[in-house]
């Protein structure tokens, strides 16, 4: 627009925007490209005016700065892969002296456009930084000459980028067919003219009435068999063919669009995966999934035994869904194919997206942390990385389980990760939605970073007029002016800028696995046996000890490689393949010390009781098994190499075969059964070991056999002598360590170091840190 300022056009007249693809690796002068299809190593824009069209581009050097003058016939936005050509745009005479005069000036202009113009694409050419600090924002529901204000607020507190897109359908596609992107480059080029890069998210998790209406197969159905209906969002039938057809179509319009839009990041599909369709097109599509596991129905009846209350099918179409409550192997294959699905739904988006875009740009989606709807190893195996949405809702952050969060995430694509979501303060659908206190947002989005995240991103800036989340937390409020955490987000973004580059191509390293599996977890819920055992409880009682000691966990599938850790601990892996067993064992032999929990090893693949005792596959290695387990009503007493203490919720009697397995804790006087039996037993193997602990340690004993557990691996303490309270997080790359230290606790305390480290917030060199509660300390170490 300045630029048509610049040359006395009218800018209201201007009609279209567009991109222009590039082609790398070639750079002319207008003068030599004539008759030459244009083509430029950088960035190229157009804009279409009723009387006549500019196209500009900026080469990687400022003086480089082409302005050229079109024929509005070449208004079009252009294709992608066929470049403006020159010679087909200067060829009208008549414009040719207004063509050269206009370059010529336009030559002698070019670095005054280039500082007051910025061109609309400033951040473009920078690296995008280390740390990104961003936020959801919604120019869909603000009136255009509202953008300039909120890009202004936002770059001043040093946000990076902005997610845009992603329940914006209606307004891309108002009617089927007729796609208006405009607006949203307009919002792209906003937002790049104050530094600000753009994540799109594809607008499929709330499809517009119009669709719905049309096809109304479209519309997911729910478990009561009534189809959901417009006015929420995540209506739409992820497994249907035109509901694919039609988001497909829309993402196509956007990566056409935006695929080599250097202010464009990446993309995000859909939004928090969750509804799945219960209807019969989606029922015959789980048939035919389970004829190509299953190949027979002979065999599916087999691994199903489905003998069993003469559950036999005879044909493929019997097969009902089923979920919570039903036979073991059918619960699985439904939420494996639900995994599926899901993954397929993704793969038709991110395959026209990968079509269409600059390999630069990344392909994400924002997950949720512990939900198990579906298999998260399965789903972001096609993505470029995990990201997920963290919210702390009532009360306060617990930075044991938010890390445990981070960390599964992380463990989603084994690197750094994005919060892609996070609560500016509160959020709008907690019991009691409180605000986290002053200083723990900062506290926060450290704690974020430390775990190895790369980008965290407020939702959102300012809450919609209307909808459904008018009491959600923000940055701005209703009158378009900062909320009081306004100077808090900007603390943050200072400090991002200041100890990105020290944090850049750095991650956390750890020196513990800690296995999780959704068909273990999934297994668990759907036969409790005591309605108080929840699988990841078990899992965080094992994490929080051994997290303290290593100062970094990797929360990782079971048929992830294990061989780059000490220690791995499999707590409740109910479900254990063929094929996981193998990597465990070959881990053990390799010299790994493999730790099982509770309810390890009972059911194979298909979810059926394994033909041995537990666990299974793994007992011969282990030298003993679990001879009977036992739901507790009252807590055991137990004790041996860890203390004395109370195994709750859950007890396994354990036998030792192999001379070489020893026991390190017995149980006490109980129901009998148990009395003086073995509640965890170890065997050696080799340089290797493997253990089994039997039952459900209390937190006291559980940090003994922690402490156990690491010495015998030969863990180490990255950071030791840290006082309790203080989270440590070292972050590993090319230039040494750097750690991150926050103090979750409510009062100040000292931090003393081992030896002098350089302060990335305050500057110099430290030997001790004074940490307020949820203060933060960046300290550099070399190697
Ligand atoms: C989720 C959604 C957002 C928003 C927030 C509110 O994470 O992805 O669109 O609804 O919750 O906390």
């Amino acid at each position: 627009m300045e630029t048509l300022r610049t040359w006395g056009a009218d800018p209201s007249r201007v009609r279209t925007k567009c991109c222009a693809p590039t082609s790398k690796g070639q750079t002319h002068s207008p003068f030599e490209a004539q008759g030459k299809p244009f083509a430029t190593q950088s960035k190229q824009e157009c804009l279409c005016h009723e009387d006549f069209s500019l196209m500009y581009t900026q080469a990687a050097a400022p003086e480089s700065l082409y302005i050229l003058m079109m024929t509005n016939a070449t208004c079009a936005p252009p294709q992608a892969g066929s470049p403006f050509s020159l010679g087909d745009t200067i060829v009208n005479k008549r414009l040719r002296n207004t063509v050269i005069l206009c370059l010529i000036v336009c030559l002698g202009l070019a670095a005054l456009c280039l500082t007051q113009v910025g061109l609309a694409q400033t951040s473009s050419s920078k690296t995008p930084p280390a740390l990104l600090l961003g936020t959801a924002w919604y120019p869909e529901q603000w009136p255009e000459s509202r953008w300039e204000a909120d890009l202004t607020l936002m770059q001043k507190a040093g946000i990076h980028f902005v997610r845009v897109g992603e329940f914006a359908w209606s307004r891309m596609e108002p009617e089927e067919g007729h796609y208006d992107l405009d607006w949203l480059d307009r919002a792209v080029a906003a937002a790049a003219k104050h530094d600000i890069y753009t994540v799109l998210g594809t607008p499929t998790a709330a499809p517009p009435a119009w669709l719905t209406q049309k096809y109304p197969e479209t519309l997911r159905m729910r478990e009561d068999g009534r189809r959901d209906e417009h006015g929420n969002r995540a209506q739409g039938n992820w497994a249907n063919p035109k509901y694919r057809e039609m988001a497909r179509k829309i993402v196509e319009q956007m990566a056409k669009r935006f695929g080599h839009n250097p202010n464009v990041l990446g993309w995000q599909i859909d939004n928090e995966y969750s509804e799945v369709s219960y209807d019969p097109e989606t029922r015959t599509q789980f048939q035919q999934w389970l004829k190509v596991r299953y190949g027979t129905l002979d065999n599916l009846n087999a691994r199903w035994t489905t003998s069993y209350w003469s559950e036999t099918y005879t044909a493929w179409d019997q097969i009902p869904i089923q979920t919570g409550y039903g036979n073991p192997g059918l619960l699985l294959s439904w939420m494996r194919f639900v995994s599926d699905t899901w993954r397929s739904y993704q793969k038709n988006q991110t395959d026209v997206i990968r079509a269409n875009c600059d390999a630069r740009q990344f392909v994400t989606t924002n997950t949720m942390g512990p939900y198990d709807g579906f298999d998260h190893y399965t789903v972001l195996q096609d993505l470029d990385l995990a990201a997920w949405d963290d919210y702390v809702g009532e009360g306060h952050l617990n930075p044991v389980l938010n890390g445990a969060g981070h960390d599964l995430t992380r463990g989603f694509k084994q690197k750094n990760f994005w919060v892609m979501e996070t609560q500016p303060g509160f959020v709008n659908w907690a019991g009691v939605s409180n605000s986290l206190d002053k200083g723990e947002v900062r506290a926060m989005a450290w704690h974020d970073v430390g775990h190895g995240a790369d980008a965290v991103s407020y939702w959102q800036w300012r809450s919609a007029l209307n909808g459904q989340e008018q009491y959600h937390g923000n940055i701005v409020g209703p009158d378009g002016t900062p909320v009081p955490l306004y100077s808090e987000v900007s603390q943050v973004g200072q400090e991002f800028a200041k100890a990105g580059p020290a944090l850049a191509g750095t991650s956390p390293k750890s020196q513990i696995a800690i296995l999780h599996s959704y068909d273990s977890r999934w297994a668990i819920q759907w036969q409790k046996h005591n309605r108080q055992y929840e699988p990841l409880e078990e899992l965080m009682s094992y994490y929080a000890p051994l997290r303290a000691i290593a100062q970094s966990i990797d929360i990782i599938s079971p048929a992830a490689p294990l061989n780059q850790y000490k220690l791995v601990v499999a707590p409740g892996l109910n479900v254990i393949s063929d094929g996981v067993a193998k990597n465990l064992i070959a881990y053990v032999q390799n010299g790994g010390h493999l730790v099982l929990g509770q309810r390890s090893g009972m059911k194979d693949d298909d979810n059926s009781l394994r033909p041995e005792r537990q666990p299974g596959p793994l007992a011969a290695l282990l030298g003993g098994r679990v001879e009977q387990y036992y739901a507790l009503t009252e807590p055991v007493p137990f004790e041996g190499q860890w203390g004395s203490g109370e195994s709750r919720l859950w007890a396994e009697l354990l036998s030792t075969k192999d001379p070489e397995t020893a026991v390190l804790m017995r149980y006490g006087k109980s129901n009998g059964w148990l009395d003086g039996q073995p509640a965890a037993i170890t065997r050696k193997v080799g340089k290797g070991r493997i253990t089994y602990i039997g039952a459900w340690l209390d937190p006291q004993t559980m940090a003994q056999a922690a402490k156990w557990m690491a010495e015998d691996s030969g863990i180490q303490t990255p950071l030791a002598g840290v006082p309790a309270g203080v989270e440590v997080n070292p972050r590993y790359g090319a230039h040494g360590v750097v750690y991150i230290l926050i103090n979750f606790a409510k009062q100040a305390q000292t931090v003393n170091l081992p030896a002098p480290m350089n302060d990335v917030l305050q500057g110099g060199s430290k030997q001790s840190v004074e940490l307020p509660s949820y203060g933060v300390a960046i300290l550099a170490a070399g190697q």
